[in-house]
């Protein structure tokens, strides 16, 4: 069995990659008891600022996994700064343990840093299909291995924490403006798993709370009108897994259903 968490569709390629049982994180989390059974129970999702979403870091927190063998793969796009350690150390400060922990890397769907058409054409490079292959090699072994972090990788995540004064959600806040281009046709609002944003008046509103800065609305609106407020390197391409489905992320995220 593995949970997953996914904005742009990486982290659910990798997961379907290793796994037939899937459960999103946006869906499971509602529920009351968290308590899963499992000869083999993994968590794939991204890394922001080199580390797990929000909404991850709350359902490792609340959930109980009565399994042999753990694990958690974690994708990102450039650098990952130490984030299989920086995971490590999340599940220590809430007794929890991982048997596994690596990092894979992908498109890194992160607008303000990277170009999107750039990612794609640099994309062969990274050897996704290889390193998945790996990554399900060891699980299968069952391998005990937790991803060493370099002291450049540590330098890294210093310097963003720095960057940011220790607080990562707050360069990301409000980052979201939706434009005249909108048609009120409640895309953003099903593949959104913070459930930020509504349609009113034939035009989306994003409240910006609970928001798990995935960028799934900005990438998936089909007329591209959500735009960041701060400088994008293309603001003209989004990106999506091509692997991986509109419907298969709505199913995953949407908080409106009923
Ligand atoms: C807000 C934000 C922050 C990110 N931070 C990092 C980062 O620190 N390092 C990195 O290499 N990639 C970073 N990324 C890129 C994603 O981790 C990467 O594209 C990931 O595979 C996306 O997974 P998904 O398609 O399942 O949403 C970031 C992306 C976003 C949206
Ligand atoms: S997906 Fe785009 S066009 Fe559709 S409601 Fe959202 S912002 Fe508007
Ligand atoms: S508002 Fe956009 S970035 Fe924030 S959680 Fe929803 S889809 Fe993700």
């Amino acid at each position: 069995m593995v949970f997953y968490f996914t904005g742009t569709g990486n982290s659910l390629y990798v997961a379907k990659q290793l796994e037939e049982k899937r459960i999103s994180i946006p869906q499971a989390i509602h529920e009351e008891e968290l308590v899963f059974e499992g000869d083999t129970i993994g968590v794939v999702c991204p890394l922001y600022g080199h580390e797990m979403p929000a909404m991850v870091k709350e359902f490792l927190r609340r959930a109980v996994f009565r399994t042999e063998y753990f694990y958690l793969v974690l994708t990102y796009g450039k650098r990952h700064g130490g984030g299989a350690e920086l995971a490590k150390e999340f599940l220590d400060s809430c007794q929890r343990q991982a048997d596994y922990i690596n990092t894979i890397i992908m498109v890194d769907n992160y607008l303000p840093g990277f170009d999107m058409e750039e990612q794609l054409a640099i994309n062969p490079e990274k050897k996704v299909e290889e390193h998945i292959e790996a990554i399900r090699r060891d699980i299968a072994a069952r391998k005990r291995f937790i991803q060493p972090a370099t002291e450049e990788d540590r330098g890294w995540h210093r310097a963003f924490i720095e960057r940011t004064a220790g607080e990562p959600e707050k360069l990301w806040k409000n980052l979201y403006e939706v434009t005249g281009d909108c048609i009120g046709c409640g895309v953003c609002t099903r593949v959104c798993p913070g459930g930020c944003i509504r349609v009113e008046n034939q035009k989306a509103v994003n409240t910006g709370e609970n928001c798990q800065v995935c960028m799934a609305c900005i990438h998936h609106c089909p007329k591209n009108a959500i735009r960041l407020t701060i400088p994008e390197k293309n603001p003209d391409k989004r990106y999506h897994n091509e692997f991986i489905r509109l419907t298969e992320i709505v199913e995953a995220n949407n908080q409106h259903r009923g």
